[in-house]
């Protein structure tokens, strides 16, 4: 074994993205559905000369070929969880037959998870009329409400109080299959027919599937074509053909069980020696109740995970730390890279979280957010958001007078309106998460070290007080406690990330002020509920004063006029301040996700971050620099998604751009050019999962 710390002794310096890494990265724009409706009322697709569905009606069929096709309900009666993949989500009629049948199963799982995909998903007004007259019309409701903008990618929609959870990916299917993690137990295979729709039935699309498939995993589909029953066969699946429905005289049912399973792409995918145990205890500690603690906490809990957070602080804010609040959006950059794309992810993410939430117990607005923009004109903006084929529902460009309108204050730039943005109150936030089912907190202890102890059938973690006590232990520990994740993973002996601190404050003051909306640019400017509002913020690396200073709050109310032209009041006592600090690392982008083993075996392939060795059960989330509230909810889910082993709402892309492993690849790479050696083993290779 060779101790990694030989390798790389502080993660992180390395910050260059490899150029097949960047064209991975791009996500494409989205056409949505073109659909007309028959005199029947049938949708059909001109684009594909095809139906939607047969005439015996969408939800028949849906049941008669996917539901009774894979054998459900009753193959998924009992499951904790259990996970359904379709490719071709079209107007969402399995996945509401589907969840009908769920919601009236008294077997049914905990949790069901619905992953599909579409290239060309419906906008929410074909969606609604699709629903008008057909059965479940109170889901369709619930679905329409819940609809994403359409941007490619994938979108995490919960319903049933997280047990129904849907994983829209929106996207080709030979571009987006290989990005996405999960591991199946039922497949719907229904891409149009394989004649007038090649690309949805190709084999590698079929193998992709197959190693995507949980031990006794089926599928089921309309057609029997040769091609799709030799491409299922290449991929390991059995297949059998049955009556069909109404007119249509046969369908097909297939069972994967392959001669040999070949790396299967699973949520938990460890290298060989590194296999997770069975059925591990669902225990985990979260160290740190800040946005990211709180927000794996409760993305755990929601898995129904026992979480015990342990958090230094006093959990309780007092009354000025409560006015606090911070913006949450996306951006719009021209190159698409990794933080644009997370940002996004991110923002959507967050946003639909807010939507379930009570603003008056958490304090948020997600009526929008105005970023101005300093350099481009209006013109270069509207060709920016063509270019990338982002819809009006995420982001539009204004000029500077919509946008003044819009704001209720004076804005001399055209700026980026973000219609689902906004601001919350992160404290507020974070009681509400940490108040859900499952989760204890334990604060006002300060874990020291950590420590690997027997427990049950298997190692657990203990976090340590500083007498050496055992505060907590689990099998799974996430350090969610910013730059003090270093001191810990110090305790036992594993490299540190190279993460800066930066001081910032933000001020704040109580008056009445025209402003509507939350406005970002150089600095960034929100109106609080009742009266006043929080501006900032400073930065100042290396600087750990706590107390508000009067100069950082001049140099924020600076930058307030020069956003909009208002001022605070005159006399200084009225100003209110919050220090914070922002940690980042060196790419600027979180860790989050599992840690790399302490040591690595010669010969183990260190090009790509997903096949790294891991340290078992202990995870990051932390570094969010000044972005946690877009992030840190959608990277929770990430991170508890990885633990429990369900499937990963982020591409695979993005799952590396944040995996804490990265800098060892990229530390990696660097030796070899330097070494004048071809890079590191399989470097070169860019198998399509
Ligand atoms: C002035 C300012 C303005 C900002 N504005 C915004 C904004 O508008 N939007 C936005 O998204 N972000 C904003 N940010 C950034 C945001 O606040 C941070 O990204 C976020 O707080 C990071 O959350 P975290 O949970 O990773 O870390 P933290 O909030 O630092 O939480 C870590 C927690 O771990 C605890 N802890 C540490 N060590 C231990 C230990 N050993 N044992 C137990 N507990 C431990 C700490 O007490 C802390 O509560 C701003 C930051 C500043 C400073
Ligand atoms: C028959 S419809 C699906 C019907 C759907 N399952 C339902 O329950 O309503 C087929 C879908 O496949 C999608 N599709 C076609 N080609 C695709 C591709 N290359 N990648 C992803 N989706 C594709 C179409 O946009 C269409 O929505």
């Amino acid at each position: 074994m060779v101790p990694l710390v030989l390798l790389v002794c502080v993660l992180g310096r390395g910050t260059r993205t490899h150029g097949a890494e960047k064209r991975r990265m791009a996500t494409q724009p989205i056409e949505p559905a073109r659909i007309e409706w028959d005199a029947d009322g049938v949708p059909r697709s001109p684009a594909f000369g095809d139906v939607y569905h047969a005439r015996i009606g969408a939800q028949a069929q849906a049941r008669a070929v996917f539901l009774d096709g894979n054998g459900l309900p009753r193959r998924w009666a009992g499951c904790c969880d259990f996970t359904i993949a379709e490719t071709g989500l079209g107007l969402a009629h399995n996945l509401l037959a589907t969840w009908a049948a769920w919601r009236t199963d008294p077997a049914r799982p905990a949790r069901l998870h619905y992953v599909s995909i579409d290239a060309h998903p419906p906008r929410r007004e074909d969606l609604e009329r699709a629903h008008r007259d057909q059965p479940h019309a109170e889901l369709a409701a619930q679905l329409v409400q819940a609809w994403p903008p359409l941007v490619g990618g994938l979108h995490r929609l919960d319903f049933e109080n997280g047990a129904l959870r849907l994983l829209l990916a929106f996207g080709d299917v030979q571009e987006l299959l290989p990005q996405l993690v999960f591991s199946a137990d039922a497949f719907y295979l229904d891409g149009f027919a394989p004649d007038r729709n090649p690309r949805m039935w190709d084999p590698r699309v079929l193998k992709a599937l197959g190693r995507r498939a949980a031990p006794g995993a089926t599928a089921a589909t309309w057609s029997v074509a040769r091609s799709v029953r030799d491409g299922l066969a290449s991929a390991g699946f059995v297949c059998e053909r049955v009556a069909g429905p109404g007119a249509k005289r046969q369908t097909l049912r297939a069972h994967h069980a392959p001669r040999h399973r070949s790396s299967p792409v699973t949520p938990q995918s460890a290298p060989p020696g590194l296999a997770r145990p069975p059925s591990p205890p669902r225990r985990a500690i979260v160290v740190g109740a800040g946005l990211a603690g709180a927000s794996c906490a409760a993305a755990l809990a929601a898995l129904g995970w026992e979480v015990t957070v342990i958090e230094r602080r006093a959990v309780q804010p007092d009354a000025g730390q409560a006015r606090l609040a911070g913006i949450l959006h996306a951006t719009v950059h021209a190159a698409e890279n990794p933080h644009a794309r997370l940002l996004r992810a991110g923002a959507l993410y967050t946003s639909r979280l807010l939507a379930g939430l009570d603003a008056q117990r958490v304090p948020h607005d997600r009526s929008g957010l105005l970023r101005i923009e300093q350099v481009l004109g209006l013109t270069a903006m509207q060709e920016r958001i063509d270019a990338l084929g982002l819809p009006a529902d995420f982001v539009q460009a204004l000029d500077a007078a919509s946008a003044s309108a819009r704001a209720g204050v004076a804005i001399d730039h055209p700026a980026w309106y973000y219609p689902g943005a906004g601001w919350i109150a992160p404290l507020a936030f974070i009681a509400d998460r940490l108040a859900q089912p499952g989760i204890r907190c334990i604060a006002g202890s300060t874990v020291h070290a950590l420590a690997r102890a027997q427990g049950g059938s298997h190692d657990e973690w203990q976090a340590l007080d500083g007498e050496g006590r055992v505060l907590a232990q689990a099998p799974e520990l996430v350090l969610a406690n910013a730059e003090q994740a270093n001191t810990l993973l110090a305790s036992i002996g594993a490299p540190v990330f190279a993460l800066s601190r930066e001081r910032g404050q933000a001020s704040r003051f109580d008056a009445s002020v025209p402003l509507r909306c939350a406005l970002a640019g150089d600095g960034y400017v929100l109106p609080l509920p009742g009266a006043g509002l929080l501006c900032g913020a400073t930065r100042s690396p290396d600087d750990d004063d706590p107390m508000p200073r009067e100069a950082d709050h001049r140099a924020n109310f600076e930058r307030l006029s020069r956003l909009c032209g208002l001022r605070p009041p005159v006399d200084p006592a009225a100003w209110q301040g919050h220090v914070g600090w922002r940690v980042h690392t060196g790419d600027r982008l979180p860790l989050a996700g599992p840690l790399p083993a302490r040591s690595i075996a010669p010969g183990t392939r260190l090009d790509q971050a997903r096949l790294l060795p891991r340290e078992r059960g202990l995870h990051l989330a932390c570094a969010f620099g000044s972005r946690a509230l877009t992030l840190a909810p959608l990277l929770g889910e990430l991170v508890a998604a990885r633990i429990a082993g369900t499937p990963l709402p982020l591409e695979q892309s993005l799952i590396d751009a944040v995996d804490p492993g990265r800098f060892i690849v990229r530390a990696a790479r660097a030796a070899s050019a330097l070494a004048g050696l071809s890079p590191p083993m399989g470097a070169t290779r860019n198998r399509a999962a």
